[in-house]
């Protein structure tokens, strides 16, 4: 199935939904089928795997629906799937920065979940998964930005790992000259997501808030982003492209990033947490050469990592929300968590699996993401509500258009001021 049209894969996915409902009535069972929206069904995927064990546990059965990897086509799918009020999705997973746009659709966990279902959990994320009162959605896993390099090309050239923006230009550039000289035609300095989805939203908030130029709009709703810091961190952005970043940059997410840091061809690379494990793992050809730090920054700012993550939530159209809601609480519960991290090197959303000794004996910057975690900058998601798709929308189409040579960054801040006053001009 080709993963890159949406509309195919909407058609398919529907496809397969009727299939598992028709096999559904005619099986007739007191137990019920809860179907589940997940990742994309990878390698790096556990939900099918929690998933399957709440049925074996319960006596139920799962189905497990894959969606798109990216998350803009995830939730322009979710969109048209709950906007149809359809009951074939029973639980979802949705992104840390959708809860805002997605709660009228959503059913509030309190009522099914026990009292202290959110004990442990950061109370920041619980926070953020609260609409007006109603708990939409479970915190599943956290994400933050991080910046992975190539430990033994760093030491090879004698180079430090850059703590700026600039620092990681300059070696970026000396050592990809030097190893395409070595024979590797193929080698790139820096290696991010750029194509125009939400995944370029967070790679340019973090190069914009990285130089002290803000967050796109403030905790109080102004919009900050036409400013000259932040003009001038996506001039650097667009100076990469086809110098130290393929040009193949502008059409990439995360998954096409790993590759070609994991297959050797990148010196540093701008990822999730996620990588970490696989890029260690068999099949690598990286594995043991690699570490992560954080991402660099501006001349006049700190370095900033864009926060992530993702949640379980249950559809107000589904049929058994009991039991739906019962699943997010097993896969969401602290013992899968610690499976998910042990196995795959996911960030918990429960605190207290930060100092447990399994989960940083298995990966040993744990302890460290636990601070650029704390750390994180939110997209401002929470502000705008219902109208955040729109400003990211904005935020990423713009900022293609310079990485793409076709707007200067000061055009770009200028149009994009205008753009999201005129959307939030009435309030957000
Ligand atoms: C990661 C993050 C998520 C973000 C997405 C963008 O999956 O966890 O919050 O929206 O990347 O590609």
């Amino acid at each position: 199935m080709n993963l890159n049209n949406p509309k195919l894969y909407h058609r398919a996915l529907i496809g397969s939904l009727l299939l598992g409902g028709s096999a559904l009535a005619a099986q007739n069972t007191l137990a019920a089928e809860i179907a589940i929206a997940c990742g994309p069904g990878d390698a790096s995927d556990y939900c099918p795997i929690a998933a399957q064990a709440w049925a074996e546990k319960t006596g139920n059965t799962v189905q497990v629906v894959s969606t798109p990897n990216s998350a803009t086509e995830k939730l322009s799918l979710y969109q048209q799937l709950l906007g149809s009020q359809s009951s074939d999705i029973d639980v979802m997973l949705i992104d840390i920065v959708w809860p805002g746009m997605l709660d009228d659709h959503l059913v509030d966990l309190a009522e099914h979940l026990p009292e202290d279902a959110t004990d442990g959990f950061f109370p920041a994320l619980v926070d953020n998964n609260t609409v007006e009162g109603r708990l939409v959605a479970m915190p599943w896993f956290t994400d933050a930005g991080l910046l992975y390099y190539r430990k033994d090309l760093l030491e090879k050239y004698g180079h430090e790992v850059p703590e700026t923006w600039q620092q990681l230009t300059e070696t970026a550039t000396e050592i990809q000259a030097a190893e395409r000289e070595a024979g590797n035609d193929d080698f790139w300095g820096f290696s991010f997501q750029g194509r125009a989805y939400e995944g370029l939203t967070c790679n340019a908030l973090e190069w914009v808030a990285s130089h002290g130029g803000g967050t796109i709009v403030d905790d109080q709703g102004e919009v900050t982003i036409d400013n000259p810091r932040a003009a001038a961190a996506l001039d650097l952005a667009a100076s990469w492209v086809g110098t130290i970043s393929p040009e193949g940059a502008l059409n990439h997410t995360e998954e096409e990033t790993r590759g070609i840091f994991q297959s050797g061809n990148a010196l540093f690379l701008r990822n999730w947490p996620y990588v970490w494990a696989l890029a260690n793992g068999e099949g690598s050809e990286v594995a043991a050469k690699i570490g992560m730090a954080p991402l660099p920054h501006g001349p006049e700012g700190e370095s900033k990592a864009t926060l992530g993550g993702w949640n379980l939530a249950v559809s107000r159209y589904s049929e058994h929300p009991e039991l739906a809601a019962d699943l997010v609480a097993f896969i969401t519960s602290r013992e899968q968590q610690k499976a998910h991290a042990i196995q795959m090197g996911m960030n918990p959303t429960i605190e207290a699996l930060y100092q447990d000794e399994e989960v940083l004996a298995s990966n040993p910057s744990m302890s460290e993401l636990y601070e650029t975690l704390t750390n994180g900058v939110p997209r401002p998601a929470t502000v705008t509500g219902d109208s955040y798709a729109r400003v990211s929308n904005a935020f990423f189409n713009r900022t293609h258009q310079v990485l793409s040579g076709d707007l200067d960054g000061a055009s770009a801040v200028q149009q994009l001021g205008r753009e999201l006053e005129r959307l939030g001009r009435r309030g957000w």
